[in-house]
């Protein structure tokens, strides 16, 4: 039933939720999830009413536990490759929407599921969640940008371990290792989302495109050259109304009213 609609996109104010809806296989992301996800991120991306994505898996049990087995499991050489390629196009999408997403990690975030969180801006899990990519337990690797990502977020040697052990690491491990951002009751999981996506969606979204930019662009760079394009999207962000909005506010001692240009 669930795959008839593999994803399911739902609009409330300025935030999308985008909810992987394949429960019966715990939400593992197959061709056709991929192609929809693409899909939905695209519409999202040209939508200037959209500020904040929420990403999120249906159930009770799972995120994402990973990309559907089935696929992998008939995989050839040259498919698998073209497969891992179409899978990191996708996910470097939503780390260079220019819009902020928020994964709310609602239980296994597994192999591809780990995979999409680490591209999201920021990580929610809940108490419930195991987060983890196990890939080598199936005899091969992280293909969607998996052993780049956990090393830049935790560090080459716990990405080490995790990745050559497979053994995923309950919500507060990933915590205290810096893999998601907050742990919160799983019952309350989707509030603390929606939450935190209306606080970002409330601040300007040219000065929120380019802090995006900012920190994703500029940490690959050479710290002095960062610093300069931090600096000229400084500059960028002085010609906007928001910015003469959001510091006349303050100096006049009212909430500002932003809107966007
Ligand atoms: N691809 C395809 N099917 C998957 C899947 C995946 N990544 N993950 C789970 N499923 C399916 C199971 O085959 C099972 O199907 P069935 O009911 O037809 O037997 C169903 O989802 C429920 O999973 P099940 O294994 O019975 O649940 P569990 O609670 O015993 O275990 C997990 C949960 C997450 C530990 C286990 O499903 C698992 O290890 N999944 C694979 C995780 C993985 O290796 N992901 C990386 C892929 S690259």
């Amino acid at each position: 039933m669930a795959d008839d609609t593999p994803l399911l996109v739902d609009r409330d104010g300025l935030v999308t939720t985008i909810t992987f809806n394949r429960p019966a296989v715990l939400n593992a992301i197959n061709k056709p999830t991929l192609e929809a996800l693409g899909q939905a991120l695209a519409d999202a991306q040209a939508d200037d009413s959209v500020r904040v994505l929420i990403l999120t898996g249906s159930g009770a049990k799972a995120f994402v536990a990973g990309a559907d087995i089935n696929e992998l499991a008939i995989q050839t050489p040259v498919g698998a490759r073209e497969h891992a390629l179409a899978g990191q196009r996708v996910f470097d999408l939503v780390e260079q929407l220019g819009k902020p997403v928020i994964a709310a990690i609602n239980g296994y975030a597994l192999g591809g599921g780990c995979e999409l969180a680490m591209a999201c801006t920021i990580r929610l899990a809940a108490d419930t969640a195991r987060i983890g990519l196990p890939e080598v337990t199936l005899g091969i690797l992280p293909g969607y940008g998996g052993t780049q990502r956990l090393a830049r977020l935790v560090g080459k040697g716990k990405a080490m371990e995790l990745i050559l052990t497979g053994s995923p690491l309950v919500a507060e491990e990933a915590l205290r290792i810096g893999l998601v951002n907050r742990v919160v009751p799983a019952a309350g999981l989707m509030d603390e989302a929606r939450a935190l996506a209306a606080l970002i969606a409330s601040r300007p979204p040219l000065a929120v495109r380019y802090i995006l930019s900012a920190i994703h662009e500029g940490i690959d760079m050479p710290f002095a050259d960062a610093c300069r394009f931090e600096a000229t999207l400084f500059g960028l962000v002085a010609a906007t109304e928001d910015m003469r909005e959001g510091t006349r506010a303050f100096l006049e001692k009212r909430p500002p009213q932003f809107r966007g240009r």
